[in-house]
């Protein structure tokens, strides 16, 4: 998979446009306001060439706004962004020759072919139309849609067409990737094998920076994390920093019988004298989750406490937190993840349609800057 989706990247150039390891993308003080509203009140962040960097933060934290700026699609108030050392403003023709985007809104040609869309989309970014006519192939093939390249894509189901989105930013081999979101709306099968793809990407030495609503993907794949809220980054590190800032482990209860969650609360609560804050209870699903404080302490003082008013559990645990609840603490808890901080954060059915966005040079948005 690796070896077709970056056969003949010249890798070695990166190390001529990015000498001496300097960042593969550099934002620095960004700035951008949509009239009364900061969208981005002075970003600052960098992402090493090689490595894959997310992008986190609740709904409406500047991240597509971020995104769209370093793909040159919009143009910040002020401040500087550089890809493989090319200043994206001061040259944004060239700087899209550098960059692949797949947008948070996929917007593919639904008249054509997935074929034609792919050949299209190679020929507005410069390849000849023999070489765009190979790469669709063999992008369709890695993406487990060559049985449907000659179908017009609006028969394609939507995970079918995040595939094929992905593949077309692909159509020239870009050397940094953005990924606005890659797997929201896809199934689990679906979202698996674009894992497996991004994957490749990185092993081949593909830079990338991507979005995602799913944090265990984040936990699982990035080299480095940055969240973003309120328009500018609260933290920066990796996984495991992120986690450490949130400091205490946590302990898992299940509850025999769910509908007993908020009485386990409040029993836990007294008894340990806690924050409300501090104990989740999921009347749903039966969990209750307790900031450890005092470790096995507190997992013991909490068995007590339940077992002291009668109530029942089947399973008792001592964790470290997981992303989602040092995202939670980061930002505030004001991210919906439910209750129980084990379960991965999934983004609200928004239903939308996506929008096109690449390749760079092909599309562009209104305020997109001028070659
Ligand atoms: N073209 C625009 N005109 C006006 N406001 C905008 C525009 N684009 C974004 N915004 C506003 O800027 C803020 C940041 O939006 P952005 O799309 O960057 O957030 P996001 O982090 O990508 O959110 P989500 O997780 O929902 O995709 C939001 O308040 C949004 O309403
Ligand atoms: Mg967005």
């Amino acid at each position: 998979m690796s070896v077709v989706l970056t056969k003949g990247y010249p890798h070695s150039v990166l190390d001529l446009i990015s000498p001496g390891g300097a960042p593969a993308i550099e934002a620095a003080d960004v700035v951008k306001s949509f009239g009364a509203l900061t969208a981005l009140t002075g970003v600052s962040l960098s992402v090493a060439p090689g490595t894959l960097a997310a992008l986190l933060g609740p709904n409406g934290a500047g991240k597509t706004t971020l995104v769209r700026i370093i793909a040159t699609l919009s143009r910040p108030d002020s401040g500087r962004v550089r890809v493989l050392g090319v200043d994206v403003l001061a040259q944004p023709a060239r700087a899209r020759g550098l960059i692949g985007l797949t947008g948070q809104y996929a917007g593919l040609d639904e008249g054509l072919t997935g074929r034609d869309n792919l050949v299209l989309i190679g020929r507005l970014a410069g390849l000849r139309r023999l070489a765009a006519v190979d790469r669709a192939a063999e992008l369709g093939a890695a993406f487990g849609v060559a049985h449907a390249l000659d179908r017009l894509v609006r028969t394609y189901s939507g995970g079918m067409r995040r595939r094929l989105d992905v593949a077309a930013s692909l159509m020239t081999r870009p050397a940094v990737l953005v990924l606005d979101e890659p797997t929201t709306g896809l199934d689990p099968a679906s979202r698996r094998q674009l894992w497996e793809v991004i994957a490749g990407l990185r092993a081949d030495g593909t830079t990338m920076l991507l979005t995602t609503q799913y944090l265990h993907e984040a936990d699982r794949f990035a080299d480095i994390v940055h969240v973003l809220d309120h328009g500018r980054i609260i933290a920066t590190g990796t996984v495991s920093e992120l986690k450490s800032r949130v400091g205490r482990p946590v302990v898992e209860i299940r509850l025999q019988h769910p509908s007993a969650a908020p009485a386990a609360a409040a029993a836990v609560r007294g008894r340990l004298a806690l924050p409300p804050a501090d104990v989740r209870a999921d009347p749903a699903s039966g969990w209750l989750t307790v900031a450890a404080a005092d470790d096995t302490g507190t997992l013991l003082a909490a068995a007590a406490a339940l077992r002291a008013d009668g109530i029942a559990v089947t399973g008792l645990a001592l964790r470290e937190p997981s992303l989602d609840e040092a995202f939670l603490a980061l930002t505030d808890g004001r991210q919906g993840v439910g209750e129980r901080p084990a379960l991965a954060y999934e983004a609200p059915a928004r239903g939308r349609a996506r929008r096109l966005c690449r390749p760079l040079g092909a599309r562009g948005g209104g305020d997109r800057v001028r070659p």
